[in-house]
This record gives C-alpha cells, sequence and structure tokens, in this order.
C-alpha cells in the first residue's frame, strides 16, 4: 500500500489496538469485563420492528433526503423532547448512522489541508479521524473557546453527554462556545447521540434549544443517532438537523454520492422516533 494513501494517515483502528489487552484481560481467572464496544444488547422495540417488516416490499430507491414522515418525525422529536423552537422538517437529512457522518463531514464540507477541526481531548476516536481523511488537521481540545485557533478552526465538535466522561454540558456552558464560534465564522457540529442518557441530575440539553442559540440555527448541526436510544444499532440510523445552507450542501453531495437510508429502515425510524 502506498504511503500515499488514505489509510497511511489513519491510526490503528482502536478496537483492534485493544486486542492484546483483552487477550491478557481473559487470561485472568475472572476472565475479561468489555468495556469497548458500546453496543447495544436489549431487544429491538416490537414497534420498530414491526415498521420494517411493513417496509420491506420497497423495490424503489429511497430518496437521499428522506420521507417526507422521516423528516416530519425528526423534527417533532427535536421539537417535543428536546424543546427545539423552529425545528424544520426541510432542514433535516437522515444518515446511515451517525458514525458515517462523524467521519465524513469534514471531507463533504471541503476541509483541507490548513483546515483545523476542533474536538473534545477525552472523545470518540472518530472525530479525529473524520479530519485526517480530509487531510484537515485534529486538534484535540480541553476548552474549544480558550484552546483553539479561530483563524483556522473551520468546525468544531461538542459531545454532551460525553463518551466517554459522561460529561454533561448546561445550557449556559453551550451558548458560550456557540457564541465565540459563531463570532469566527465556525461551524459547530454537535453529537447528541446520549442526549437522552444524562446522569441524574444532570440535564442534557440539544445545541438547538433557544437557550442555548436564540432562535436561529445558522452556524450549528445537531446528530442524533438511534442506535442507542432505541437499540437500533444494527438498522443504522440516524439524523442530522440545524443550519439550513448547510443541510441543503449536505443533501446536494450526499445525492450524488449514493449516502442513502434505506427505506424500510427509514420506516423504523419514524416508529422509533
Ligand atoms: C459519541 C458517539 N458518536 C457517534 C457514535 C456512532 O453511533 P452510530 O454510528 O451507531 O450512530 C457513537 C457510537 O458509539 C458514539 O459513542
Amino acid at each position: 500500500m502506498s504511503t500515499l494513501s488514505i489509510s497511511a494517515r489513519l491510526p490503528v483502528f482502536p478496537w483492534d489496538r485493544l486486542e492484546p489487552y483483552k487477550a491478557t484481560a481473559a487470561g485472568h481467572g475472572d476472565g475479561i469485563v468489555d468495556l469497548s464496544v458500546g453496543t447495544p444488547v436489549d431487544p429491538v422495540p416490537d414497534v420498530v420492528r414491526e415498521a420494517l417488516a411493513a417496509a420491506s416490499d420497497s423495490p424503489g430507491y429511497p430518496l437521499t433526503y428522506g420521507t417526507a414522515a422521516l423528516r416530519e418525525a425528526a423534527a417533532g422529536y427535536l421539537s417535543r423532547w428536546h424543546g427545539v423552537s423552529g425545528a424544520d422538517p426541510r432542514h433535516v437529512l437522515p444518515l446511515i448512522g451517525s458514525k458515517e457522518l462523524v467521519g465524513w463531514l469534514p471531507t463533504l464540507l471541503d476541509l483541507r489541508e490548513g483546515d483545523q477541526v476542533g474536538y473534545p481531548d477525552l472523545a470518540y476516536p472518530t472525530y479525529e479521524i473524520g479530519a485526517l481523511i480530509a487531510r484537515a488537521e485534529p486538534v484535540a481540545y480541553g476548552d474549544p473557546v480558550t484552546d483553539l485557533d479561530p483563524a483556522r478552526t473551520r468546525m468544531l465538535w461538542l459531545n454532551s453527554p460525553s463518551n466517554p466522561t459522561g460529561r454533561v454540558l448546561s445550557a449556559a456552558e453551550l451558548r458560550r462556545v456557540v457564541e465565540w464560534a459563531r463570532a469566527h465564522g465556525i461551524l459547530v457540529v454537535s453529537d447528541e447521540c446520549y442526549i437522552e442518557l444524562g446522569w441524574e441530575g444532570a440535564e442534557p440539553v440539544s445545541v438547538l434549544h433557544p437557550d442555548v442559540c436564540g432562535d436561529r440555527h445558522d452556524g450549528l448541526i445537531a446528530v442524533h443517532s438511534l442506535s442507542k436510544r432505541s437499540n437500533f444499532a444494527g438498522y443504522r440510523g440516524a439524523f442530522l438537523a440545524g443550519d439550513p445552507a448547510v443541510v441543503a450542501e449536505l443533501l446536494g453531495i450526499r445525492k450524488h454520492a449514493g449516502m442513502i437510508v434505506p427505506q424500510p429502515v427509514q420506516a423504523a425510524m419514524v416508529a422509533a422516533l
């Protein structure tokens, strides 16, 4: 493989890197407590399975934009469950699980060498990978406002509640980051896949909540995975919502590139939401 290949820029796949440690742990008398991959183990809810089965006769190509029913379900979920004002089905885009977006977003937004992508210093590994695939520079931050270079940062990831720390950012903490990023024209992408799984006492809040962003979604994208909240990881279903211009740009590219959620999965997402 040429050193010019993309994979040459990437670290060893994290779960492959853990293999030797797994082998060591497995040698212990009590065996391994494996916390490496957070994969759902509870059953897929019946309502989701029934919706998938009912949509199984789907011979035609689905829409990259998703069905109107799916985009309405996502917007309705954001406003009902997360108090998002102005959630608009037109500004929603389905994803084939959220990992593909995390891995490809910097590329889809045309980031390149010299651009920086901020992400939390203890984080899901794919934020870094997405930057590397695009040849951008991943920059781990403790505090995005003080640690990132506003001149070079094109986008920054938030993740509240955080994987792996569980830390929940308050509306005020989120607002501080959003105000700073907007002042510098930096896109904030908030990975909200654990938003329904906050610790007791901590109230996770979406970056699209009016207490965080006012009544405008410009400069903001929220990413919602169904994997954990609906035991949906095997189906691969997520969506993003937010800045209309960014949603339109991503839709335009993803249509060309075949990044389409299968029709039965779209129907199952509607049921889950
Ligand atoms: C923080 C975070 N983001 C994104 C994902 C990707 O989830 P999925 O691709 O199943 O939507 C995960 C999966 O564990 C995660 O922990």
